[in-house]
């Protein structure tokens, strides 16, 4: 063996165990002295902006394509994430905010279409829970058979190690739990929000848009949705991944269930109430 092949051998072990090295390192910890900061997330600038001007001492950072801006409110150490829509954006923007900002809890919140026909745009639905209506087996239908939704049931892909699909134990919806401390604070500033009733559901998340009424009849039936939006579920699976709790706030954009047309607006009236949610938190359960 020459010396070359040898130095180069070498040089490849020492790089190998830089990059296991690198790879395994625990996450920087925050600063010790450096409170938590909450985040509240958004998909949209609809959204999302009203909160990032509320900031105090406000600087942006944009990583690839989310943007996150730090600042504080009453003080108190805030970040606003712009998810951008769907699950897997949340699902990335929530893991980035985890590794970055190692937040006290994070608030999902946004526009969302109504479930059911006595909830009104402009009404606001505080997430007890979030499930994934997206994940389904559905039932055999043979060539020319076409589909039906009546027979698909939940996966839970969460609940397997194997197929989830072969396991009859993935067989249920999952459910993500509203974070207890964070619906205090929303339960207590409910009176402050004027343009619509503040009401507690679960929340539907999928990256389809429904429009065929039986079918948002049957996950209204079967999993108590109340309303669906594209983030909430996704960003409370990632969470919960990293013991971060949680919370969906969704204000009802458009409600196909009752002919309740789509209002751009509903999106800073629920970033208005979200900032009332905030202040509550910070001063009543963090501050304390
Ligand atoms: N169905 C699905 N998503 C909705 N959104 C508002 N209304 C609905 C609806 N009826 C939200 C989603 C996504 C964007 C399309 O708006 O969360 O971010």
């Amino acid at each position: 063996m020459n010396a070359m092949p040898r130095v180069s051998a070498g040089l490849f072990a020492v790089a190998l165990l830089t990059a296991c090295v690198t790879r395994e390192a625990a996450p920087a910890p925050p600063a010790v002295d450096a409170a938590r900061p909450v985040v509240v997330q958004g998909a949209m600038d609809l959204e999302i902006r009203k909160l990032a001007g509320t900031l105090e001492h406000v600087t942006e950072e944009k990583v690839h394509g989310w943007t996150f801006w730090r600042g504080t409110i009453d003080g108190y150490p805030v970040v606003i994430s712009k998810t951008l829509k769907g699950m897997s954006n949340a699902a990335a923007a929530t893991a980035l905010a985890a590794e970055r900002y190692h937040p006290v809890a994070i608030i999902n919140q946004g526009t969302a279409g109504g479930h059911e026909p006595d909830l009104h745009v402009y009404d606001i639905v505080l997430g007890i829970q979030a499930v994934n209506l997206g994940s389904f087996k559905t039932g055999y239908r043979a060539r020319g058979r076409g589909s039906s939704f009546a027979e698909w049931t939940p996966l839970d892909l969460m609940r397997s190690e194997g197929s989830a699909g072969e396991d009859p134990n993935a067989r249920s919806m999952r459910r993500f739990g509203g974070d207890e401390g964070l619906l205090t604070a929303a339960r207590r500033v409910r009176g402050t929000y004027r343009k619509g009733r503040v009401v507690e559901g679960v929340i539907g998340s999928s990256e389809i848009w429904n429009s065929e009424i039986d079918r948002i009849q049957r996950f209204h039936d079967q999993f108590g949705t109340m309303a669906e939006e594209m983030e909430t579920a996704s960003a409370a699976q990632i969470a919960g991944l990293f013991d971060i709790p949680l919370l969906g706030i969704r204000v009802v954009s458009n409600n196909i269930t009752n002919g309740g047309t789509y209002d751009a607006l509903t999106g800073e009236a629920c970033q208005e109430y979200v900032y009332d949610v905030v202040k509550a938190y910070i001063g009543e359960t963090l501050k304390r």
